[in-house]
């Protein structure tokens, strides 16, 4: 990890700089984040709920860029839920306009995630979500590039069984017109017709905020994904306590099923 470093007070901080990054023995090939307590951060500080969404919006940036630093080469952020419709109207509208500022920012600066090899995509439902964000999206979905290193998904109006009623209402459409036999329906053909097509399953899920539920997060592909919780509000989030994550998931032993 990085160097130590001395503060005024002479306590001990570990900052880690990119030329010393930790390594692992091995790394979850794809890791999903319940980006969780962004309300209660902010309670806990007398402050409006959105300005708990600012301070998790601005954790989401630093530990998107770590752990593509780190070497993992599949996240998926979980931003908004299909549930989080329910919310007040004025909390909806923060978060939503949270993420017109993240996408705009991140149309801008296409060319140095370019460079860096990470390309952004979004999973869920793009229909319920407001005309000018679906078309940000759309756009930086377009001009991402398929060659990339890392790939940073962010699931907005997401929800599991939402998805998994989609892909079965697609794949039903298809054996109805005899594009398909029944018979050929197996695990991988519900996979085949996700958002997360092509992906591997998360290996490993963070949930910080004490909640330990996954709360309709890919509710099919985390069948066997390794679960690590955390009492952290999602803005007090750091780097350590990801690092703490994969330290973890280097130990934990991995059967599906076998012995
Ligand atoms: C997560 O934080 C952000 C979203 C669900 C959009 P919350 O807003 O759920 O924070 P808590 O759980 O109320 O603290
Ligand atoms: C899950 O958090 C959804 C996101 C983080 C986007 P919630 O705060 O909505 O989950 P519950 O309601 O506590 O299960
Ligand atoms: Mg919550």
């Amino acid at each position: 990890m990085g160097s130590v470093f001395c503060c005024p007070n002479s306590c001990l901080r570990q900052i880690m700089d990119k030329n010393n990054l930790p390594k692992f023995s091995v790394l979850p090939k794809h890791v999903g984040i319940i980006m969780d307590g962004n309300g209660r951060w902010a309670k806990q500080r007398n402050l409006p709920r959105y300005k708990g969404h600012i301070e998790g919006a601005k954790t989401f940036r630093k530990i998107g860029e770590f752990a593509a630093d780190v070497g993992v080469k599949c996240l998926t952020f979980y931003a908004f839920s299909t549930e989080n419709w329910k919310r007040p109207q004025e909390e909806v509208n923060a978060i939503m306009e949270l993420f017109r500022e993240y996408l705009t920012e991140a149309d801008e600066r296409s060319a140095e995630n370019e460079e860096k090899g990470i390309t952004l995509k979004f999973i869920g439902d793009k229909s319920g979500i407001p005309e000018d964000i679906v078309g940000l999206m759309n756009h930086i979905e377009q001009i991402s590039s398929d060659k990339s290193k890392v790939v940073l998904n962010i699931a907005i109006n997401y929800g599991g069984r939402h998805e998994i009623a989609n892909a079965v209402r697609t794949i039903a459409e298809k054996v109805k017109y005899g594009e398909m036999e029944v018979s050929d329906i197996d695990e991988d053909t519900i996979s085949d017709y996700l958002y997360t097509k092509g992906m591997p399953d998360p290996d490993l899920i963070i949930r910080p905020s004490g909640e330990c539920r996954l709360s309709n997060f890919l509710t099919y592909q985390s069948a066997y994904s390794e679960l690590w919780f955390s009492d952290v509000l999602w803005p007090d989030f750091t780097e350590e306590d990801f690092v703490k994550a994969l330290r973890e998931f280097e130990n934990r032993n991995r059967r599906f099923g076998g012995v």
